[in-house]
């Protein structure tokens, strides 16, 4: 991966999604896409593990029951040449893979249930590639295979809720392991410490830089220079679309753009995006070896409230 056509093609048809509304809807859904694609291209590199202070696990996790086997999608895995992005999405009774009430790691805000969402029909979804079946998911396989590796979302709130959501599916699965939680910005943290298995969170709503000038805050289009933090994972996944198109100071987050040689006070959105992306597109070409790094870009989202 990491051309940004290819990336824009694998992105899901947001027609397949309009029907069913809501954040967790979104962030279960777009994570079990993703999941599955990571689940069937195994990453090839061993790093090294970090090992951060343990702390105890938090408690009150609530296991789902087990799918009986007849309802569950075959074991088998199936061929990687399967098209994963090209499909629909299907009701399934045995879901949702995690109860929010029972997550540590869901924020209030993301938690539709606890704040009196009537309906539960958006949590029992899952996604059904058109060629193939996806192996449901599993917590404890995915710890195991993915022992003594790093995946970082990188970008926006949407990658946060889907950093969440990854938590919450894995401490579902696994309640009662040794956790431990870093939260900082812009770089999280979550370690499974029994598996030396760390999934990151690093928020950058544009992917490219806001710099500090004299002038104000610069959206510099050219520029990305978090990359190397981003290097030290073995899976990589990009999200930036819905800041790009805000406007006025306060909400944008940056005061002028840096467009080349340039500095405009506005300019086409579209464009500015397109610039960025490109930056960004040219920086995984460049600085991403990705025989040692997989690399995933989410696509565009709609916003968490509709
Ligand atoms: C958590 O860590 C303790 C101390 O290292 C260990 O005895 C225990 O088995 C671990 N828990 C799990 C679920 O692996
Ligand atoms: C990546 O792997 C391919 C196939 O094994 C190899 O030909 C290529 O040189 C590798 N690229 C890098 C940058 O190591």
């Amino acid at each position: 991966m990491g051309s940004m056509d290819e990336c824009i093609n694998c992105s899901i048809n947001s027609s397949s999604v309009s029907p069913m509304r809501g954040p967790k809807f979104l962030v279960i859904t777009l994570l079990s896409v993703f999941l599955a694609s990571v689940l069937l291209n195994e990453a090839l590199c061993e790093t090294e593990a970090t090992i951060i202070h343990p702390t105890r696990s938090r408690s009150g996790g609530l296991l789902r029951k087990k799918t009986p086997a007849a309802a569950a999608a075959p074991s088998k895995a199936s061929s990687i040449s399967c098209d994963l992005f090209h499909g629909s999405w299907v009701y399934d009774e045995s879901y949702p893979l995690y109860d929010s009430a029972g997550c540590p790691f869901i924020d209030p805000e993301f938690d539709c249930q606890k704040y009196g969402r009537p309906d539960q029909l958006y949590l029992k979804y899952r996604w059904q590639p058109t060629a193939c079946a996806l192996p449901r998911f599993d917590g404890g396989d995915f710890l195991r295979r993915w022992r003594g590796k790093k995946m970082m979302f990188v970008g926006d709130s949407i990658s946060y809720n889907q950093w969440q959501s990854l938590l919450c599916m894995l401490h579902a699965a696994l309640p009662d392991s040794n956790i431990s939680v870093q939260k900082r910005d812009p770089l999280s943290t979550v370690t499974f410490l029994d598996y030396t298995v760390s999934i990151m969170y690093y928020r950058t709503p544009y992917l490219v830089d806001i710099v500090a000038e004299s002038i104000g805050r610069v959206l510099d289009l050219d520029s990305i220079s978090s990359g190397g933090i981003w290097l030290g994972a073995d899976t990589l996944i990009f999200n930036t679309w819905h800041w790009w198109v805000h406007q006025g100071a306060a909400s944008q987050g940056w005061d002028y753009i840096q467009d080349g040689g340039k500095i405009v006070k506005d300019m086409d959105r579209l464009e500015a995006f397109l610039q960025g992306l490109t930056t960004w597109a040219k920086w995984v070409d460049s600085s991403v070896d990705t025989n040692v790094t997989k690399v995933f870009y989410q696509g565009i989202s709609p916003t968490h409230y509709q």
